[in-house]
């Protein structure tokens, strides 16, 4: 989180009486005199500024100008701007470091390469206010709105789907805009590449990238949309001209400096070179910093603009937007963005097919791997450098290109002498009064120079390396591949201090890489000089070694691959990803449409134009305030001192509440009391159980100061201990909760004794964040009898009880409500608790509206996540894999409560996931560690089950040597036989779906190109793997409250149900529903906000029940409507609803139903089951463990799906989230203090749009019905998660085709997640392993 404490240096303005110095106060500036008051002495005095300046500027936003002056602090953001004028709410905020993307807005701006205005995305979230001189910017909600005419992308963005919760959308709308605004025909290709700015964890993607890709020129018919006119693009209106706005009247060059002085500093924007040096000499002894693309703030907190008194902004300096190419250099200005250098070397490319420039096409696809395409656009070579300057550990790709490239930096200083120095020197430079002005690096002449840069990254888009390379080497070919000049060995990620392998290179010098020891003397110096350190990254330093070395192996395999063995040539390339494409397959019966009709969402297009309102769209009430919590820094200790008092003392900050300011009679408990529950402590009262853990509150005017102050509140700690902080430790210190019962069927002990083969075995899988865009939220307003709370909850009945038994008040005049929410996931089912009462709290205390927005970093340190778990068991089994008897041994990591408990207790309806096996015995263990109570997240403790099943398998076929698919058809259930809980399989069809899904995915036609395609490459391997599923479902305990209101006017009709509307689709299949039932018009209904009011009492919604038992209680509520209506309606003819509603209304029916559900209990475990099949095809780069998914095919059996477009992206959007459970994301805590360490968008991944599957294929099973059902529908939330684990299995099997080359294909444990780090090191690549394979 930003911070911004004031740490200006004083000394802007000396006051000529006093001589106190001090930053410059708030005052007039006319001219560039500033005229105030000494804040010392209060003499009035002036302040000349440096030469003509202006001291406003002007900007426009959706054809609107702006006038901005010298009243908003330079720390001010283009969002906070955009939000808090109101101007904008379309545009959303979340991490505020560039990592997100749901902040992205349109800004068109002068082009440094082209001096012409361009329309780029920009995070608005990264962009200062201040910077915006000039700019012509462009939100989502100047593209179009429902009442004027929407954009062609917002409406297509709604039509292909692409929305759920919708807080992404507006982001991916602008990323698009931008695209065609300069690109009006882009090919598929280019819009899958600029769709990397938005994070969206709902949908998984496809639905997006299918929407988009329809605008292209190049996109087929089963992409429908076409091109448009770029006039379609525009809908707003220039104010002046009354036409569509062409984004031309505004200039950010303009042609006098800008100087604005500011409450806390001084922002100057120079024009050229010449001003540049001057006001480095005048303020090169202050706080000052210069800044251009100011994304450096999204990677390191220290050079937001609030740490500094004077910002320079480079962007006016003509003189650095040079890009020219001479007969021997290629001269680059320091103020050309990373788009403008990628752009350069792709247009050479295409350009030119010299060998001499070959080696741009790498430096181009390297340039495309930084970070998004709206960071590129504002971010500078020259700030990537600054920030490897300043941050040594900074993994900087621009630094080993550029190393690669031989490059001098050109530097200018305070005086105008301009200098150039190498880069290695240039990191050493005291750059105080300086500024980098130019690149220039040497054209190559020489064809034996070999020039080639290298990434490995936790995911395909938007993140940090774990490891960069550049490399620079000339080889003549014709002599065993000397090795001759100055070889440029550089890397980013080693260490802190390590810059270039410089033993290496010496080595290197002048010897044949031809000769095989050669090869192997230079990775035996490499591997001895690359030591790591663990402060420049949080992955394992062997990874980072053994990739470094891959590197430099695949440029060697490159350069000499005349005299390489060809199945060793895989070394050379990296993986290519293809475009991607999805195919989706369903029935529909339009006999009972509109049920089981494929529709989007009602309110998908308001979604799409930012009209969707969320809890923080809502606009401040008169007094409101704003909270922030203050959180432990340690996980197992006793509270010392907490001292707010420094953060008091910052103006804006109102108070600190802390356990001690609980009302009388209230309780310290912010979980729902009940008899099972625990009690969950509100504020922490003396002893810490996990670092996170909620110590107080501070309220403040503003988030921003909230957020800062909250930081400021010094807290000291004694009796610090270990943290207890993994399943490991916890069995370790037999630190366990109570137990609770497991399962047992058959004998497992006997039947596994018997069995002619056994084995044991182990797995895990770590923690899972929900990654809800939307972070956790809370509005309290006190009112004349209680208080209402605006709550991003799944389960406002909780948050009702929660905030009445910690404020001591009747639950009853707690009124909570919820529209919509920004994404859940599990995470708003108990873990809006915390958040909500803590607001109460402060809305109590102070008797004022209170805001309590949770920034990602407390987000993501305080509140629990997905339990890890890990399992121990023993198998039993036939000669041909048959199961005999399974014993299952699973820990559950639940953090510092076992409250969220529900799906654990579960665990055994889903352990034996699709496999008949007589005797089971399933223990559980529930561990208890110093981590925030950990809680459900899409498809809880199924994941987990499904995947120890599945290992098992895996396991079984392995050590008898057998087909893992011959093993599991083996094994699967058949109809009328009974689950381990009891249930009899009366409906079961998995057998026949494998076989459907064999065929129709052509598994065995793919097996063997597979076999084929692995024999003929040592280092990519490819994997295949195939899971069935069954997915018990359960309805217990879930009432949801449904009322149903007719107008006695019109007839129309308002639900309100008890379920939350958190972007599943409930509204729309519950409006479904009940048109079917009453057989009416869609149009005439509307699905309202849930609320306390109206639906109390209601369940959380979780579980993938809540839209079908909401629909349930909607049949009710229709049948008595319809029964009441009966009589009227049997006396008159063939009426209309709407006559039918006036005439019952007036003869004294009743027109207004409401249900409960209580659905009869079947069993704990399940009511009915959910089946599916998943194949999964996967791609491996051995030497780095980077992996892509080819394709997957899934078949789902979705009974009579009530709305398949909606079904459809649930499936799509489960699957991409389990991928990223499985492959991608990983949490890591610091081991001393127990403190994540992974709570931001730079160290924690969630797949992006190029993880996904390249080959998309989802089919729901065709003639499928459900009677234990609502209207013969399954549910899809959840169950499409644990498919991923054929994603994780089939990397798995890449592993094991690479163990194969060196003879160690024997079973081993794969632990999740595969992230790529885990993926390679436990291919067991060796450096004897690295040859030329001769
Ligand atoms: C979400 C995100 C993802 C990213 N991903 C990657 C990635 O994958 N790989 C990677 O290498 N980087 C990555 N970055 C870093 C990014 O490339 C840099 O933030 C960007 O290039 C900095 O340029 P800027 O113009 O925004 O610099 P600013 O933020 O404006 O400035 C950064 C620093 O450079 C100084 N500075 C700027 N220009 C000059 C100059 N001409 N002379 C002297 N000092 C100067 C400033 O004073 C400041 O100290 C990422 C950043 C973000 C926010
Ligand atoms: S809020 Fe700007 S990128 Fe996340
Ligand atoms: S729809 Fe993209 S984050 Fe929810």
């Amino acid at each position: 989180m930003p911070t911004r404490t004031n740490n200006a240096a004083p000394g802007l303005v000396q006051c000529p009486v006093c001589q106190a110095r001090h930053s410059p106060v708030k005052g007039e500036l006319t001219d560039g005199v500033y005229a105030a008051d000494c804040q010392n002495c209060g003499h009035f005095f002036k302040f000349r500024a440096q030469g003509p300046v202006r001291s406003t500027f002007s900007m426009t936003v959706n054809g609107q100008s702006y006038t901005v002056d010298n009243s908003y602090p330079g720390s001010t953001s283009l969002n906070e701007f955009l939000r808090e004028k109101g101007i904008s709410p379309g545009t959303k905020v979340m991490c505020i470091e560039g990592g997100c993307g749901v902040c992205v807005v349109s800004a068109t701006i002068m082009d440094p390469v082209t001096s012409k205005p361009r329309t780029y995305t920009v995070n608005s979230c990264c962009v200062p206010l201040l910077q915006c001189d000039g700019w012509d910017i462009t939100t989502i909600e100047g593209l179009g709105n429902t009442r004027d005419g929407i954009n062609p992308i917002q409406q297509r963005l709604a039509d292909y789907n692409g929305t759920q919760c919708g807080f992404c959308s507006p982001g991916q709308v602008m990323s698009m805009y931008s695209l065609l605004k300069t690109n009006a025909k882009p090919t598929m290709e280019e819009v899958e590449e600029i769709m990397d700015d938005v994070v969206c964890r709902c949908t998984g993607y496809r639905s997006i990238l299918d929407a988009m890709k329809s605008f292209s020129a190049d996109a087929g018919p089963d992409l429908p949309g076409g091109l448009i006119d770029i006039e379609d693009l525009e809908r707003k209106m220039c104010k002046k001209t009354g036409n569509p706005c062409t984004g031309k009247c505004s200039s950010d060059q303009s042609k006098t400096m800008l100087h604005m002085v500011t409450a806390g500093s001084q922002w100057l924007k120079p024009t050229n070179k010449q001003e540049l040096c001057t006001l480095l000499n005048q303020h090169k002894a202050d706080n000052y910093r210069l800044l251009h693309g100011n994304t450096g703030f999204g990677v390191y907190k220290d050079i937001g603009d609030w740490n500094y008194s004077v910002l320079i902004d480079l962007r006016g300096v003509v003189d650095f937007n040079v890009i020219q190419q001479g007969g021997t250099t290629l001269n680059l200005g320091a103020n050309l963005t990373i788009t403008n250098l990628l752009e350069y070397f792709r247009t050479k490319v295409a350009a030119s097919n010299d060998r001499l420039t070959s080696f741009y096409s790498n430096i181009a696809l390297h340039l495309e791997k930084i970070g998004t395409t709206s960071i590129r656009n504002l971010g500078t070579w020259a700030g990537n450098l600054m920030l490897k300057h300043k941050h040594p550990e900074f993994i900087s790709d621009i630094y080993v290109i550029f190393e690669a490239m031989k490059t001098l930096l050109v530097i200018v200083d305070s005086t105008g002498k301009e200098m150039n120095y190498d880069i290695a020197d240039f990191l050493k430079l005291d750059m105080t009064g300086k500024v980098i002005t130019m690149a220039i690096i040497p054209v190559v002449t020489d064809a034996n120079i070999n020039i080639r840069s290298f990434k490995s990254m936790p995911r395909h888009q938007n993140a940090q390396a774990y490891v960069a390379a550049g490399f620079n080497m000339e080889v003549d070919a014709s002599k065993n591949y000397l090795v001759g000049g100055n070889p440029v060995l550089a890397y980013a990620g080693i260490s802190k201090t390590f810059t270039r392998a410089t033993l290496t290179e010496n080595y290197l010098s002048g010897k044949q890489l031809g000769d095989p020891n050669v090869l192997k003397g230079a990775l035996t110096t490499l591997s001895s000089e690359l030591v790591t350190d663990t402060v420049t990254s949080l992955s394992p330093g062997s990874y980072r070694q053994n990739v470094a070395i891959s590197f430099f192996y695949k440029f060697v395999l490159d350069i000499c691959s005349q005299i390489v063995n060809p199945r060793y040539l895989s070394g050379c390339t990296d993986l290519v990803r293809p475009l991607s494409s999805g195919k989706q397959v369903y029935d529909t019966d339009p006999s009972e449409y509109p049920v089981s009709k494929p529709m989007i969402k009602q309110n998908a297009v308001i979604q799409t134009c930012g009209e969707a309102e969320f809890i923080n769209d809502t606009p401040p009430q008169i007094n409101e305030v704003y909270a922030a919590l203050v959180i432990s820094t340690v996980g197992n200790a006793d509270i010392d001192v907490i001292d707010p008092s420094p953060a008091l003392a910052i103006p804006g900050v109102l108070k600190f509440i802390s356990a001690k300011d609980i009302p009388a009679g209230g309780v310290n408990n912010c979980y729902p009391a009940s008899a099972s529950a625990a009690p969950e402590e509100l504020f922490c009262s003396g002893k810490v159980t996990f670092a996170g853990q909620p110590l107080g509150l501070i309220v403040a005017e503003d988030q921003i100061t909230a957020d800062s102050a909250a930081e400021m509140v010094k807290v000291t700690y004694k009796n610090v201990l270990p943290p207890i902080l993994t399943i490991d430790d916890a069995i370790r210190n037999n630190s366990f909760f109570t137990p609770i019962t497991g399962l047992s069927a058959g004998d497992a002990d006997g039947a596994i004794a018997k069995s002619a083969h056994q084995l044991t075995g182990q797995v895990s899988c770590t923690e899972q964040y929900h990654y809800h865009l939307e972070t956790q939220i809370s509005i309290c307003y006190p009112t004349e009898d209680g208080m209402n709370i605006l709550a991003g909850a799944q389960w406002i009945n909780a948050v009702q009880r929660a905030v009445g038994q910690v404020l001591n008040v009747p639950a009853s005049s707690i009124t909570v409500e919820v529209k919509r929410i920004g994404g859940a996931f599990g995470a708003k089912i108990t873990r809006n608790c915390p958040v909500s009462t803590a607001c109460a709290l402060a809305a109590h205390i102070l008797k004022r509206p209170v805001r309590l927005m949770v920034n990602i970093h407390t987000n993501m340190k305080s509140l629990g996540k997905r339990m890890p778990c890990f399992a121990r068991y023993t198998v039993g089994f036939t000669d041909a894999g048959l199961l005999n008897g399974v014993k299952i041994d699973y820990y559950n990591d639940f953090g510092m409560t076992c409250n969220d408990i529900a799906s654990v207790v579960r665990m055994p309806g889903w352990l034996d996931n699709a496999y008949y096996c007589a005797n089971w015995k399933m223990t559980p263990y529930l561990c208890k560690t110093n981590k925030p109570p950990n809680t459900a997240c899409r498809s809880p403790g199924s994941t987990a089950a499904i995947f120890i099943m599945e290992t098992i398998m895996e396991h079984v076929a392995k050590s008898l040597n057998k087909d893992q698919l011959d093993v599991r058809k083996l094994n699967l259930y058949q109809q009328g036989q009974k689950t381990p809980s009891g249930m009899v399989l009366e409906y079961c069809g998995i057998r026949s779906m494998v076989t459907q899904l064999e065929t129709s995915a052509q598994i065995a036609s793919r097996k063997q190109q597979i076999a084929m395609y692995n024999a003929a490459n040592r280092w990519k391997k490819r994997g295949i793997s195939f899971m069935p599923l069954k997915f018990a479902l359960n309805w217990k305990g879930s009432q949801y409250n449904t009322l149903i209101n007719i107008n006695n006017g019109d007839g129309s009709i308002a639900i309100f149900h008890g379920g939350v509307n958190l972007g599943q689709g409930i509204n729309i299949k519950v409006a479904q529903t009940c048109a079917y039932e009453l057989g009416v018009p869609m149009d005439i209904i509307s699905v309202k906000k849930n609320s306390t009011m109206t639906n109390c009492n209601s369940h959380t919604t979780a579980g993938s029940v809540t839209s079908e038992l909401c629909c349930l209680s909607v049949i009710e509520c229709c049948k008595m409507l319809k029964e009441r209506m009966a009589p009227i309606k049997a006396k008159m003819v063939n009426p209309t609803w709407k006559d039918l509603v006036i005439k019952s209304y007036n003869e004294g029916v009743d027109i207004t139903a409401r249900y409960v559900t209580e659905p009869e209990n079947v069993s704990q475990y399940a009511r009915y089951n959910e089946y599916g099949v998943c194949c999964s095809e996967v791609e491996l780069d051995v030497l780095t463990g980077e992996h892509q998914i080819l394709r997957v095919d899934i078949l789902y059996d979705a009974g009579k799906s009530l709305n398949p477009d909606i079904d459809i992206g649930q499936a799509e959007g489960g699957f991409v989230m389990g991928v990223g459970r499985f492959l991608t994301e990983r949490v890591i805590y610091d081991s001393t203090t127990g403190e994540n360490l992974t709570s931001n968008t730079w160290e924690y991944h969630p797949p992006m749009p190029k993880d996904i599957p390249i080959d998309f294929r989802v089919e729901f099973l065709k003639n499928s019905n459900n009677v234990k059902g609502v209207l013969g529908s399954k549910s899809v939330g959840e169950a499409p998660v644990p498919m991923s684990i054929s994603a994780f299995l089939a990397v798995k099997h890449a592993i094991e085709e690479a163990r194969k080359e060196i003879s160690k294909d024997v079973y081993f444990t794969l632990y999740g997640p595969a992230t790529v780090d885990t993926v390679q090191l436990n291919c067991l690549t060796d450096i004897t392993n690295l040859t030329y394979g001769n």
